[in-house]
């Protein structure tokens, strides 16, 4: 039987301004589609999302299939992506994993809330001081940004070249960008490890209180990671720590703005769990994963063959009907909102505690506050479907 095909196209505004439309028809469509655009099966079921990340039939990585290693022009992308956990598969990403696991203790990510709310109070009085501003670069980003340049060991001084670096180098993951835009992908890298790289010889002399220097100390251990697993550790930890946050917090404003719910009420302590659970069901920041088929699969009615690489649309997963009833209403009070956004399975986010830490706390201090801000209405999802978040948040107080 054919499959449901999809012909919106990822760069289209009508298309990343509200995807869910095309979601619900998938939906409506067995929840199986073929995506022209990438010339992939997608799917969109909650069950079908969940159980084939959680299926080691499955994988980031496949042997044989050097990430990016095909284009000349990403050299210095592909060196920092080659021993990334997120291309990783089996034993080496287990090992690799549970060191950086190690840091994201939940004891150790409660004890960031101090440091967090400091962050939150800083961002709050310079928007004070401007009677407003935009959001996003003033609010959503700064926090995470910090909080993870702390972790890591980098001066938060750093922190604005990190940023460019970091935008520049997710381009890549939307497989929609330019080839100005793959060059500028390519520098960023290669500037980002030398900057790890230094910071690296730094504490060879000089160990100190951070996790650079613990994962250099494990090479004093049985096995030692290599100057390019920690570089491409440290990039990772700083791209996925902070993008996703951003965009997280970003899309929950906007929608608290949209609901009609008293902002100060559904944030209060009784309920911001649940809100933020709620938020990342309702607009999730990160769309679309996908994965190798490792064997010959029968999946339902489906065949799919080694090699072939599918789609999991985790924003689609989260407006299925069948587990989230009305699903494109944003309700806080829904019970148990069922997403993805955090993946599931082996490469299930390492930072969720932290992403959930951040968002249970700046949201609250934001409307506590600046009680009486105005947001303006002029805003529109930024060209980057897999990285769904907006372009800026403009407040008046
Ligand atoms: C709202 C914020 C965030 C969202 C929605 C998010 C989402 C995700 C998702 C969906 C994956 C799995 C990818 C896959 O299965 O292919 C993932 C992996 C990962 N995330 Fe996050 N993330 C967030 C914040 C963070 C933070 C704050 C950090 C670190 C400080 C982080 C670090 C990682 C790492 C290291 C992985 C790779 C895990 C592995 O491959 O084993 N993320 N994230």
């Amino acid at each position: 039987m054919a499959l449901y095909e999809v012909t919106a196209e990822p760069r289209d505004p009508r298309f990343y301004q509200d995807p869910y439309s095309v979601y619900a028809q998938i939906h409506a469509n067995g929840g199986v589609a073929h995506w022209k655009a990438y010339d992939l099966t997608c799917f969109a079921g909650f069950n079908d999302v969940d159980a084939i990340l959680k299926d080691k039939r499955f994988g980031r990585a496949i042997e044989g299939v050097k990430p990016y290693a095909e284009n000349p022009d990403l050299a210095d992308f592909a060196a920092c992506e080659v021993h990334s956990l997120l291309c990783l598969e089996g034993t080496a990403h287990k090992a690799l994993r549970s060191r950086i696991n190690r840091e994201f203790i939940h004891k150790y990510i409660i004890s960031l809330r101090p440091n967090i709310e400091s962050l939150a109070n800083a961002a709050i009085d310079k928007i004070k001081r401007a009677g407003g501003g935009d959001l996003i670069t003033e609010y959503a980003m700064p926090i995470p940004a910090a909080v993870i340049a702390d972790l890591i060991g980098i001066s938060r001084d750093d922190v604005p070249r990190l940023l460019d670096w970091s935008h520049a180098m997710v381009k890549v993951y939307t497989d929609t960008q330019s080839i100005d835009e793959t060059r500028a992908a390519n520098a960023a890298a290669r500037s980002f490890a030398a900057l790890i790289q230094d910071e690296i010889n730094v504490r060879r002399k000089r160990p100190r209180q951070d996790l650079l220097t613990r994962l250099l100390q494990n090479q004093i251990d049985q096995s030692p990671l290599t100057d390019q697993e920690i570089i491409s550790t440290a990039i990772l930890l700083l791209n996925a720590g902070h993008e996703a946050t951003v965009h997280a917090t970003g899309n929950a404003i906007w929608a608290i703005a949209n609901s009609g719910y008293d902002a100060i009420e559904i944030t209060a302590p009784a309920t911001i769990e649940n809100t933020v659970e709620e938020l990342l069901r309702y607009d999730p920041p990160l769309h679309l994963f996908k994965r190798y088929c490792l064997d010959d699969i029968k999946w339902g009615n489906l065949l799919l063959q080694r090699g072939q690489e599918i789609g999991l649309l985790l924003g689609a997963a989260a407006h299925d009907p069948a587990e989230n009833p009305n699903p494109s209403k944003f309700d806080p009070y829904r019970s148990k909102p069922k997403h993805l956004a955090f993946g599931a399975g082996a490469h299930f986010c390492i930072g969720a505690p932290l992403a959930r830490l951040e968002m249970q706390i700046s949201l609250p201090m934001i409307y506590r506050h600046l009680p009486s801000f105005k947001l303006s209405q002029k805003t529109s999802y930024a060209d980057s479907f897999h990285f769904r978040g907006l372009k800026q948040l403009v407040c008046q107080l």
